[in-house]
């Protein structure tokens, strides 16, 4: 058997991984009212059956107006978190680590789900708060300024959220900044023209980010390791920059965030890296060396060559997979046995297939 280091263990704070693989979130637009049900529990256990080191639930909305959709999963409720006990639960039983991400939509709430469309919600949909009242597109829903009372009820919401994951077994806690929703509406000066303690320069835009991430880690037990998802750039000149991410990065550190998970993009509309989003793992390595704080790379990575390659040339220390790991849930097993390492296959299989 060979030694790889995408199947070496990676511990953070109180929780070890078992290998360097983690689903990366992706949402499934299939909940009701928020509600985690029977396709979350197959989806995500699936995948931590297949060998994952860790696997992160899709976006779940701290309130309701932070969803993208009205079919997004929600975690604003102690039944929200009853509903997703089962899901920490399975994924755990399979031997991989339970994460969920939490998020606000801000701006890009309130859409209809992509398989139906692009537009607002007509019926049942609801007006979006944004740092300042500029709409995403021109298909959007009524867009408003958050008034500094919102503001502060959105942080204790992501503190609530962070407690009630924490409480359903979840033993990895992200906070999605990235993408264009509600805190990176806010980080980027193209965004954010607010001229309060939550606009302004590098500083101020960077307060929403880091009061919340302060109210996550006092609301969660220091065994569980915190992660943020940026998007590193813009893409868009005079936008958020990576010498940005790096500062915020250090500060997030300083706030006991474990680990930077490094995409891109998306705050404006067409904002998408220009030669595809295997150069996010750039930004992975520059944050990682810069920053000094561990990173996940993400985007792109299908191949277990290169995801080990990664790893073992101090890119990043944890690879995030997406769209690969739709295609095939056994990838990680699969990736062990390209790479000539002991699969992990589970019990009741193993003696049949290898
Ligand atoms: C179906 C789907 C849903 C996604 N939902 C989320 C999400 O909820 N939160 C998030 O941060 N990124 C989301 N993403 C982005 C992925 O996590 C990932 O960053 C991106 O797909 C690039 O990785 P890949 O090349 O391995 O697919 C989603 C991607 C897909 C394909």
């Amino acid at each position: 058997m060979e030694r790889s280091s995408l199947f070496s263990p990676f511990t953070l704070r109180g929780v070890t991984f078992r290998n360097r693989i983690g689903v990366s979130p992706m949402c499934q637009y299939s909940a009701v009212d928020g509600m985690a049900g029977p396709w979350h529990l197959t989806h995500l256990a699936s995948r931590a059956v297949g060998g994952a080191g860790l696997v992160v639930t899709e976006a779940a909305a701290v309130v309701s107006q932070g969803r993208i959709s009205p079919a997004d999963l929600g975690l604003w409720s102690d039944a929200h978190r009853d509903a997703l006990r089962p899901v920490a639960a399975a994924i755990t039983d399979a031997g991989a680590v339970p994460g969920i991400q939490l998020a606000h939509a801000g701006r890009k709430g309130s859409t209809q789900i992509p398989w139906i469309g692009r537009d607002a919600v007509a019926e049942g949909g609801w007006a979006v708060p944004a740092p300042s009242a500029l709409p995403f597109n021109r298909r959007s829903a009524l867009t408003y300024t958050m008034g500094a009372e919102e503001i502060a009820r959105t942080i204790i919401a992501f503190a609530e959220a962070a407690r009630r994951a924490a409480d359903a077994g979840f033993r990895f806690i992200e906070c999605h900044f990235a993408h264009g929703y509600l805190v990176h509406q806010f980080l980027s000066p193209l965004t954010n023209l607010r001229d309060d303690a939550f606009g302004g320069g590098l500083e101020g835009r960077s307060r929403l980010a880091l009061e919340i991430v302060r109210a996550v880690r006092a609301a969660i037990p220091a065994e569980i390791p915190l992660s943020v998802r940026l998007s590193c750039v813009d893409w868009v000149e005079g936008g958020w920059t990576l010498d940005d991410s790096i500062t915020l990065a250090r500060h997030l550190g300083e706030e006991g965030v474990d680990i930077v998970d490094c995409s891109s993009g998306a705050l404006v509309p067409g904002a998408a890296p220009p030669d595809g989003p295997a150069v996010q793992r750039d930004f992975a390595r520059a944050i990682r060396e810069r920053a000094g704080l561990p990173t996940a790379a993400v985007g792109g990575i299908t191949g277990a060559r290169e995801a080990d390659a990664l790893i073992e040339s101090g890119g990043a220390d944890m690879v995030l997979i997406a769209r690969a790991m739709l295609r095939d849930p056994y990838w990680a097993l699969h990736a062990a046995e390209a790479l000539g390492v002991e699969a992990a296959w589970p019990l009741p299989y193993k003696r049949a297939v290898t």
